[in-house]
């Protein structure tokens, strides 16, 4: 049911910017905050609601900021204060929300806390990070392996000590035991609030806290060559501890103190996952994040049983959210096909909850190719070939035929495969992917149904999967056809389809009302 007391996010659609990579504006090839303020008009035509900015603070960029060198500044590259103020308030005057990423497990090993952490013993930093005697043999303390592969430790000769640092050695990890950590972190984040940021998106949430007693992992009994060095061990004391769901709902009272929203990137099997809800009593982000779509195999029946799961397992009052890529991960096209990976926005964007869109997915970008002497991923370059670098799902988006990303020299080449998939000619063309975001976003916001009305009849027939959405008199059933032949559904009034030409080839009563191969419909219940 919609109610008038529904927070913004529940009805919002979020769109997922990775800032290096969405516009330049002064030639140096990196995106930058104010490429982002001279593009906002193309997030309203879109139709979002609100931008999650991956990390823009000062960083030595060993992870591209997922290294954060001081949590309340903003990196050269991007800008300053004065343009994300700048960014802040235009970016409201149009009706856009903001949220940033916030990078609570680990910093830069160039922050100032862990250059004093390392500087001594008794140092009074010291504990703001993890470190540990050797083991007896001189090795890490024990058998945590880093999430880019290698041991989760790094050695420290000033001090004789190791450090946990769960990705890059320029990454520690912070001990969020420690009272003026969390004390510290919570005044970053109300640095930010008081600015008027909406919420964050909360790196790594599942990764804060560690075992006190830091005992070994057990062997991953799945683990096979080729998936990387991570998945030796299952990472059982190394993450999500209970004491984390604490450090949550101090982070929650102060954001809804704000009437900001928190997303919580946590991969970890339904059941855990919800854990991170919270309770009445104690509650956890507002949205834990869900990546059964990035995880499913692309088939109706298992995306029936996972959504079918994932409703049935969320906690009383826990609103559900979506999401079909990100900077991390392939992306949908490459995944599923460009004819699949519309059915996919038309999934995402009618399904229960708040939907997230990685940039470029709008365009149906695919992953591009990186040339072997251009690659920059840390992951990449720890663990080649694998196809574990993220490279391909971050260059730059292609705004004209010719790039229109920057006046200089790119960090990573546009894909030239990428030019006839550019936003201005897609804008122009009613029958892109582009065009097909739009009108699945218009008709989502003209129709609280879809955007927060209740979801039921969850099935899979053949390669059909249906849902209806909405009750009472507004009620539209989403049938997708996730094959490639065509497939007989129930009849119903089309108010859209995946294709651009849904007048053609549709219904013919004879036959019954046929979906055509990857095509989606949204269709009135009467
Ligand atoms: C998750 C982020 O999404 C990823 O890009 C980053 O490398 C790790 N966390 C470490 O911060
Ligand atoms: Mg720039």
């Amino acid at each position: 049911m919609v109610s008038s007391a529904q927070p913004w996010w529940q009805a919002a659609t979020i769109y997922h910017i990775y800032p290096r990579s969405f516009a330049d504006s002064d030639g140096d090839g990196i995106g930058d905050l104010r490429g982002i303020a001279d593009r906002l008009d193309y997030l309203v035509d879109l139709g979002i609601d609100c931008v999650w900015i991956s990390p823009i603070y000062p960083s030595p960029m060993a992870d591209f900021g997922y290294d954060v060198a001081d949590y309340t500044g903003i990196d050269p590259r991007f800008g300053t204060l004065a343009d994300f103020d700048a960014l802040l308030a235009r970016a409201h005057g149009r009706g856009i929300r903001v949220l940033l990423d916030f990078v609570p497990n680990h910093s830069s090993d160039r922050h100032d806390w862990f250059v004093e952490s390392r500087s001594s013993r008794d140092n009074p930093k010291r504990d703001w990070y993890i470190w540990r005697d050797p083991a007896p043999d001189g090795g890490p303390p024990n058998n945590w392996i880093s999430d880019f592969g290698g041991p989760a430790w790094s050695f420290d000769s000033v001090t004789g000590q190791y450090y946990s640092r769960a990705f890059l050695p320029e990454q520690p990890d912070l001990n969020w035991r420690n009272p003026a950590v969390r004390s510290a972190m919570l005044d970053a984040m109300r640095f930010w609030f008081d600015r008027g940021v909406d919420g964050f998106r909360i790196d790594v949430q599942w990764h804060m806290v560690k075992h006190a007693d830091f005992p070994d992992n057990p062997p991953n009994p799945d683990y096979r060559a080729g998936m990387g060095d991570m998945h030796r061990v299952l990472q059982l004391h190394s993450t999500d501890q209970p004491e984390v769901h604490a450090i949550a709902t101090a982070m929650r009272q102060q954001a809804d103190a704000y009437g900001a929203v928190l997303v919580g990137e946590i991969y970890l099997p339904i059941p855990k996952l919800m854990t991170y809800y919270g309770t009445a009593d104690a509650p956890g982000v507002h949205l834990p994040f869900n990546f059964q779509l990035i995880e499913a195999n692309w088939n109706a029946a298992e995306l029936a049983a996972r959504i079918v799961e994932y409703e049935a397992a969320l906690p009383a009052g826990g609103w559900p959210n979506w999401v079909l890529g990100n900077h991390d991960r392939p992306r949908i096209a490459t995944r599923v096909g460009q004819a699949q990976a519309r059915v996919a926005a038309m999934l995402l964007l009618t399904l229960r909850g708040t939907p997230t869109l990685y940039q470029g997915d709008e365009l149906g970008l695919t992953d591009a190719q990186v040339p072997a002497d251009k690659v920059q991923d840390p992951r990449e370059l720890r663990e080649p070939g694998l196809g574990l670098g993220r490279d391909p799902v971050r260059t730059p988006l292609p705004w004209t035929a010719e790039g229109g990303f920057t006046t200089g020299d790119p960090w990573l080449p546009i894909d030239p495969a990428h030019l006839s998939r550019n936003a201005r000619a897609q804008a122009d063309d009613p029958a892109s992917m582009l065009s097909l975001y739009r009108r699945l976003l218009a008709l989502r916001r003209a129709t609280p149904a879809l955007a927060t009305g209740a979801i039921g009849d969850i099935r899979a027939d053949g390669d059909v999967l249906t849902y209806v959405r909405g009750d009472g008199a507004g009620r539209y059933r989403i049938a997708l056809n996730l094959g490639d032949r065509p497939a007989r559904v129930e009849p119903g009034r089309i108010i859209l389809s995946t294709h651009a030409d849904p007048g053609s080839a549709i219904l013919r009563p004879a036959e019954g009302h046929i979906l055509r191969p990857a095509e989606g419909h949204i269709l009135k219940v009467d």
